[in-house]
């Protein structure tokens, strides 16, 4: 296993849509990060279904991680997520969790989840950090090998503010 040590600098990261241009340094950092990689195809297939969203994270002009996931009726269900091992342990992840638990609420949806093997501890350590929690073992989940899956759920708590905003609506509909 690779160890990315941590380091103190915050780089500045922006986000947008995920396009066909991207697919190269996307595919880049996507055989670095898996011994299962997604293809072009798996790409392409998977961000044509209408409920499929693919954004890039980028510092500069230069694409540092991606993240590729469903919206489900009360869910949204992750389904691709990496960041290039050069620009690991710099919060990067961390900023495109962030992105999607603002997706969540804007979305109306309360949970993010996603499948994690069971020997990806970074990846295990990396979503518990950010508030996810192992909610069941999926046995013999993958096609490729014989690991099982842990199935990692983020439940939105609303804020109070999001609480009053939404008992307002509420006494507005009972009127
Ligand atoms: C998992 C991954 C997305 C994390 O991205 P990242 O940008 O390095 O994560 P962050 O810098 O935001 O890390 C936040 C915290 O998560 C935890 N964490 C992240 N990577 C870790 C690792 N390799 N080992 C232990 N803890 C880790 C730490 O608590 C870290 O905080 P710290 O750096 O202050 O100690 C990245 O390692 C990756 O792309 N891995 C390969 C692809 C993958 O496994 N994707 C997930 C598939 S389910």
């Amino acid at each position: 296993m690779e160890i990315y040590p941590k380091t103190s600098t915050q780089p500045e990261v922006q986000f947008r849509w995920m396009v066909r241009r991207d697919l190269p340094e996307v595919l880049e950092i996507e055989r670095q990060s898996f011994e299962f990689a997604w293809t072009e195809e798996d790409f392409l297939r998977c961000l044509e279904q209408r409920n499929c969203v693919g954004t890039v994270a980028r510092v500069g002009e230069e694409v540092v991680g991606y993240m590729v996931y469903q919206i489900l009726k009360n869910r949204i269900h992750l389904l691709n997520f990496a960041v290039a091992p050069q620009w690991r342990r710099k919060g990067i992840g961390t900023q495109m969790v962030e992105r999607l638990k603002k997706r969540l609420v804007q979305q109306g949806r309360q949970r993010i989840t996603l499948e994690v093997r069971e020997t990806n501890l970074p990846a295990q350590l990396f979503f518990r950090h950010c508030g996810f929690r192992a909610v069941c073992v999926l046995r013999d989940f993958y096609e490729n090998t014989t690991e099982d899956a842990y199935l990692m759920q983020y439940r939105h708590r609303p804020s109070l503010k999001e609480q009053e905003a939404a008992s307002q609506q509420l006494r507005r509909l009972a009127s």
